[in-house]
């Protein structure tokens, strides 16, 4: 019995942060037992937008194949690989790009918001208006039954839809339409209480421990209202509580009282938190120890991915160049 295909693609931002992982990698770990799962480091797509800083770029990938393995996710249970090491996902881009009507790219929701932003960067190029295309051939190359995003992605997902549906329409029944998994999960703001993002600067990292992750936790912006020890708070408007919602199921209702009643400090409510964090992050730091203590492993783990991922692809590939006739021998 086969199982059916997971995909998702994460870009190689560096260091995973907490939202990071409960919005997405949690989610990815579970997924792993029931599914045939393929996660990918999405490096073509960080170039559609960061194609002249490309120094970085080699850390950055190993650090997130680093959290993604201390998040959970088992080489012996998904492959786990690099874009770019698996040269027909650009071929199958190339095809796509033939049959894709501009008018589909132009009017992606994602493309005009980040024109409209990112106006300090030249992102008006030929690759960055066909991320949506290239991120439809990764995902068809597997012929993927679902794939796990949140919801900024789904424009991405609906092309991907419509580039099946005209491939197939076009030529043979080759690409199945993926649907999208939709990971709802609850928010965790930054420390500043805005959206937790690195270009914020207000991230806590899969990886901070320690001092670094007490220091972080003791930052954090609470109820602006409590000047003094005893003023009663709003535990709605503070970040600290949001962590506690789900870190600290057990005690979240005491410390609701005991904050509007203003009989907890929020010194004495942080250092609470950051026992709680620290504890909840054990087994994630602990295999982090374990990749960290050996230089081979992430270039393993990379290899074994690109071997399974590599003979889907192939298979699609000639799939694919047979039923548009262009198998030339
Ligand atoms: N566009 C996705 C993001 O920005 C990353 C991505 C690239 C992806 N290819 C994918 C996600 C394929 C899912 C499936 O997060
Ligand atoms: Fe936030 Fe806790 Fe202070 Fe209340 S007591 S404002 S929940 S940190």
């Amino acid at each position: 019995m086969s199982r059916k295909v997971v995909l998702s693609g994460a870009r190689p931002t560096g260091s995973l942060h907490i939202g990071n992982y409960l919005g997405a990698v949690k989610n990815w770990v579970k997924l792993q037992d029931e599914y045939d799962c393929y996660f990918f480091i999405a490096d073509w797509h960080a170039l559609t937008t960061g194609y002249e800083d490309t120094e970085s770029y080699r850390e950055n990938i190993d650090e997130v194949v680093k959290d993604l393995y201390a998040a959970g996710l088992d080489p012996d249970k998904c492959s786990i690989f690099l874009q770019s090491h698996l040269l027909e996902h650009a071929e199958l881009h190339l095809l796509f790009s033939m049959i894709t009507p501009l008018s589909w790219l132009e009017r992606c929701p994602t493309y005009k918001d980040q024109l409209s932003q990112m106006d300090d960067r030249n992102i008006r190029t030929y690759g960055f208006l066909g991320y949506p295309c290239l991120q439809a051939a990764d995902i068809l190359i597997y012929k993927a039954d679902f794939v796990p995003v949140g919801e900024d992605q789904l424009p991405h997902i609906e092309m991907t839809r419509e580039i099946a549906r005209r491939f197939n329409f076009l030529y043979e029944e080759v690409f199945p339409e993926p649907q999208p998994l939709l990971t709802k999960s609850k928010v965790l703001p930054g420390l500043d209480g805005r959206k937790m993002s690195k270009s914020y600067n207000n991230t806590i990292a899969l990886k901070d421990r320690g001092d670094v992750l007490r220091k972080k936790v003791m930052s954090m912006i609470t109820d602006p209202a409590r000047i003094k020890k005893d003023d009663p708070g709003h535990p709605e408007v503070c970040s600290v509580f949001s962590y506690h919602k789900i870190f600290n199921e057990s005690e979240v209702e005491s410390i609701e009282c005991d904050c509007r009643a203003g009989t907890i400090g929020c010194v004495a409510c942080k250092k609470n938190l950051y026992g709680k964090l620290a504890k909840a992050m054990e087994p994630i730091h602990a295999r982090r120890d374990e990749i960290d203590a050996d230089p081979g492993m992430v270039r393993d783990i990379l290899d074994r991915g690109t071997k399974n991922a590599r003979t889907i692809v192939e298979s699609t590939m000639t799939d694919v160049r047979r039923a548009m006739k262009i198998d030339w021998k």
